[in-house]
């Protein structure tokens, strides 16, 4: 007798521990054909039922049948719990949506690399105490040429070749030195200022010219400035721009007509240490024109040339920015091509 009601109860938990563990309704499925069905072990149970003596069936008859209803009604209430589960899942489905399930590539936007060199620029001369100033770049020839100490006639004016607008006297600025004019026509001294924009020159285009380009122009006039006082700012400048504390530069004499003395800066080269194709060998990097003030451009700005001096300097921003990311074709800058754009 203790040996059947012992198996039906080891029956009863692991009927349960299997109910319990069905997840869906084909899961159900197979628990009803494994336990329930004509075949099933349940039915199998039950038959076993014939083959007691009579005492025993008395017992285990009603126990059986309990058993055997206690395991439907668990199964129907399973059944309907699964049903209720999946109409609320699919009703979730039509009225809720996860944003995070579907989503389209990222693209990611970067800025252009004159963009990065402007503002390191800007961080760098503004932290010397430079002002950043602009001017025009439709410009009267005054501004540009003349009060920049060159005159009509002067063969320097060959040097820059020039749009010329329609209207006479303007012209597209072919350097960004006018803005030193109009910078001390309106300030008094001290004024440093450094100028970053674009200039024209009616060029044929190839892999290191362009009709537009961009420059960064210095300018700093107050009293006893001399070329120690230039020196010292452009080394300080270019080592802070090519990160490189060991950066040498060095003058060398040259002529521009709006500085006296001229001079051309070279820096040594921030890519090798035993010469390379952007240096050409030589350790030494041509970087700007400079020079102090000439008195003259001082005098057309109504500033006294006795008391005054002052440094100005201009670099191919452009050139700059080149140098700092390796690229080889100026047109690339200015081409909008994505692929390009996208490494920075
Ligand atoms: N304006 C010159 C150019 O475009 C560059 C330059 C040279 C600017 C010497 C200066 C300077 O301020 O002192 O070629």
């Amino acid at each position: 007798m203790a040996d059947i009601k012992n198996r039906l109860e080891i029956y009863e938990q692991q009927f349960f521990q299997e109910l319990e563990a069905v997840e869906d309704a084909s899961m159900l499925e197979e628990l009803r054909i494994k336990h329930l069905s004509r075949q099933g072990a349940l039915s199998e149970l039950m038959a076993t039922l014939k083959e007691l003596p009579l005492e025993e069936k008395k017992v285990a008859g009603p126990l059986m049948n309990q058993l055997k209803e206690k395991a439907q009604e668990a199964f129907k209430r399973r059944e309907t719990q699964l049903e209720t589960e999946k109409i609320e899942a699919e009703q979730l489905k039509s009225t809720h949506f996860d944003v995070s399930a579907y989503s389209t590539p990222k693209m990611q936007g970067s800025l252009h690399p004159y963009t990065h060199v402007i503002q390191t620029v800007e961080d760098i001369l503004m932290s010397m105490g430079f002002e950043i100033a602009e001017g025009p770049e439709v410009e009267d020839e005054y501004y540009n040429f003349e009060a920049l100490n060159i005159p009509a006639d002067h063969p320097a004016r060959d040097m820059q070749d020039t749009f010329w607008l329609t209207l006479p006297g303007l012209l597209m600025r072919t350097h960004t030195s006018s803005v030193e004019i109009h910078t001390m026509l309106k300030k008094k001294p001290p004024i440093a200022i450094a100028v970053l924009g674009r200039a024209y020159r009616n060029e044929a285009t190839d892999a290191s010219h362009d009709f537009m380009f961009m420059q960064l122009e210095g300018l700093l006039v107050d009293k006893n400035i001399s070329l120690a006082n230039l020196f010292a700012t452009m080394k300080t400048f270019l080592q802070t721009f090519f990160e490189q504390k060991d950066l040498q530069i060095r003058l060398r004499p040259s002529y521009f007509p709006f500085v006296e003395p001229g001079v051309e800066i070279d820096m040594s080269c921030p890519f090798c240490t035993t010469g390379c194709s952007t240096c050409k060998k030589t350790r030494w990097i041509e970087i700007c024109g400079a020079g102090l003030v000439h008195p003259n451009v001082l005098k057309a700005c109504v500033l006294d040339a006795d008391t005054y001096s002052g440094f100005a300097f201009g670099f191919g921003l452009t050139r700059l920015v080149m140098l700092k990311y390796g690229i080889t074709d100026i047109r690339l800058l200015h081409s909008n091509k994505i692929e390009f754009l996208q490494q920075f």
